[in-house]
């Protein structure tokens, strides 16, 4: 298990008043957004497809015969552009030994007892783990999706391949989508967590509170905007 270095190029604390930190740069911001706007299109136009009583979902793309086109194409932009973000995120992902410490420690987390925790560094066990499973499931939906993607590739693989595809394609679909709900359920749940993805900034408490260890690394290192 890797100690690794949480900060990154572009989180920075800025004094105050308030004392604000900046976790995420424009360009990742705009570079999130396009990648759940794209999962959710996709949770749209699938389950559409999924089952017939889901069909009316079709009319949000123009039809049934759209939606069958766009689907994979959409699945094409949440590949390229999560992949994109990954590659930035995926070093402060790594886990290390206060993750085994959180999840040992789950009760505490879920009963607001952050102060029996040990310092978190820019994510904690449970994003970490939202991570690496999100990163997993869009590497089979994409894999899975080309193999059943008939207008392209339709002769490529026997049928009882494609019927094996479509099965994992659905089962990974299901879980990626119970991933998002958990990954949307945390950033509201824990207060002050959205306006990093919205204004690229969370305040000075949420990241004492939350992400000490990161904090104090950042002020360590000398990440701090010089006084006005
Ligand atoms: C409406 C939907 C969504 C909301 C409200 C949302 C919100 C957020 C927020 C607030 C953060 C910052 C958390 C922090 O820095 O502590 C974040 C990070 C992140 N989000 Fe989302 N998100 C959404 C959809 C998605 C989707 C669909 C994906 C991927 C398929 C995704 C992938 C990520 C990743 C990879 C991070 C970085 C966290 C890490 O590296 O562990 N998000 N999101």
């Amino acid at each position: 298990m890797a100690e690794t270095n949480d900060t990154q190029s572009g989180d920075t604390i800025h004094r105050g008043p308030p004392v604000t930190v900046g976790r995420y740069g424009p360009i990742q911001r705009v570079n999130h957004w396009i990648t759940a706007t794209s999962l959710i299109l996709l949770l749209l136009s699938g389950l559409s497809m999924f089952h017939p009583s889901l069909f009316f979902l079709t009319e949000l793309f123009g039809g049934g015969q759209n939606t069958r086109m766009l689907h994979p194409w959409i699945g094409v932009v949440l590949f390229v552009s999560f992949f994109i973000f990954f590659f930035q995120l995926w070093r402060a992902n790594l886990p290390n030994r206060v993750d085994v410490q959180w999840v040992s420690q789950i009760g505490d987390v879920v009963a607001g007892h952050e102060e029996r925790l040990p310092e978190i560094g820019k994510y904690n066990a449970g994003q970490k783990f939202i991570f690496w499973g999100m990163a997993f499931f869009i590497i089979v939906l994409i894999a899975t999706g080309l193999i059943i993607w008939d207008q392209y590739f339709g002769g490529l693989t026997s049928i009882g391949v494609n019927r094996v595809a479509v099965l994992v394609h659905s089962m990974a679909a299901v879980l990626i989508i119970l991933l998002f709900i958990l990954h949307v359920y945390a950033a509201i749940w824990t207060r002050g967590t959205l306006r990093a993805m919205t204004r690229g900034s969370v305040t000075g408490g949420w990241a004492w509170r939350h992400h000490r260890k990161w904090l104090k690394e950042l002020a360590g290192r000398g990440k701090i905007d010089p006084a006005e």
